[in-house]
């Protein structure tokens, strides 16, 4: 059998720091609400000058680094982003370009805040078919660029980032399972409903989102994806040392937690200091539990993304 395994992470922030206080005065909130509401205390912001694919740079070097992989050793590239640089070619490409690699297959995955989960099953799926053997897999935003500031129910949530893995082949996983799932019913619940047509932005060009209805919903999916996950793999509960949720609000995540009856001194939580960064949330806390040596070798490691469309899904990992 051929599985795939992560070789290396890696994360980039933005150096603009917008804390709680900060967006008092650009609309009517409180840090106290924001706080009590959502765990957020602050969230990075990208320069005028970055682009996705910028970010996925300084991400991408870092997991290269910390997997001692050459530009030349990846043959295959999935970004996940909902802030693309433009609308074509994908950032994937744009950011092939600036790795300097080239020829290999390269491209976006759409899936909002489910997309590293999606395109980390992708590229899994391409290395157990034997078409690539080291992947790059990327999840960058910049949400800043989507948000109203003016809507107080929307702009505190987000923030901009980046977070990449390098997978390659291997003889034992690594990867596990993946498991993806969507509902396409709940498109108009979380969306940016605005288009391009005749050079001109048809409709609203800003986040539009039901916030109890996606809060509902994303409790009772991030609970059944990690049981589906564990069944398929014959696991516990107890046998689970790390569940890296998805980051749109503390609450969500531990209510989660308390469901499942997983203690949240196992759970990876970044939302306080990056906000809600939609694709790149998952790598970004995946990369920091890493590199601060709270995942080990061989422990059992589970991912899990819930998002527009709705969206959702998990992967668990032998790390
Ligand atoms: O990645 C997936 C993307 N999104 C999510 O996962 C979001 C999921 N949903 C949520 O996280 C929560 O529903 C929110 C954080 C968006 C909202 O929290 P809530 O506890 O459900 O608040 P609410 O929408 O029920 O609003 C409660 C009150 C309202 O005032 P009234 O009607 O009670 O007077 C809102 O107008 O809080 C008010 N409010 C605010 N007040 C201060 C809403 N946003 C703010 C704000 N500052 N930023």
């Amino acid at each position: 059998m051929m599985y795939s395994k992560i070789i290396g992470t890696g994360s980039y922030l933005p150096e603009k720091i917008l804390t709680n206080s900060d967006l008092e005065s650009i609309v009517d909130t409180s840090d106290s609400w924001i706080r009590s509401r959502t765990g957020i205390e602050q969230r990075h912001i990208a320069a005028e000058s970055e682009m996705a694919s910028d970010l996925a740079v300084n991400a991408c070097h870092k997991a290269m680094e910390s997997a001692d992989i050459g530009a030349d050793e990846i043959d295959l590239i999935i970004v996940a982003t909902t802030t693309p640089d433009m609308i074509f070619p994908s950032t994937a490409c744009i950011l092939q370009n600036k790795l300097g690699i080239q020829g290999c297959p390269a491209f976006d995955v759409q899936a909002v805040c489910s997309g590293f989960i999606y395109a980390l099953a992708t590229a899994d799926m391409f290395i157990r078919a034997g078409r690539c053997r080291t992947a790059l897999v990327v999840g960058t935003e910049i949400y800043s660029r989507i948000l109203d500031w003016n809507d107080r129910s929307t702009c505190v949530l987000f923030g901009d980032g980046a977070g990449a893995v390098l997978i390659t082949k291997c003889d034992q996983p690594g990867i596990l399972s993946s498991h993806l799932h969507a509902n396409g019913s709940h498109y108009t619940t979380l969306a940016l409903p605005g288009s391009i047509s005749r050079g001109k932005i048809k409709g609203n060009p800003f986040i539009t989102m039901d916030g109890n209805t996606v809060f509902k919903f994303a409790v009772k999916v991030m609970e059944e994806i990690v049981h589906e996950a564990l069944a398929e793999n014959n696991l516990q509960i107890s046998d689970i040392s790390w569940l890296i949720p998805h980051q749109a609000n503390i609450r969500i995540i531990q209510s989660t937690a308390k469901k499942l009856g997983i203690s949240m001194d196992k759970v990876v939580t970044t939302i306080a200091k990056h906000g809600n960064t939609s694709a790149a949330s998952i790598p970004l806390a995946l990369d920091i539990a890493v590199r601060d040596e709270r995942i080990r070798p061989d422990q059992y490691v589970l991912l899990e993304g819930v998002g527009g469309g709705f969206t959702w899904g998990a992967v668990l990992i032998r790390w």
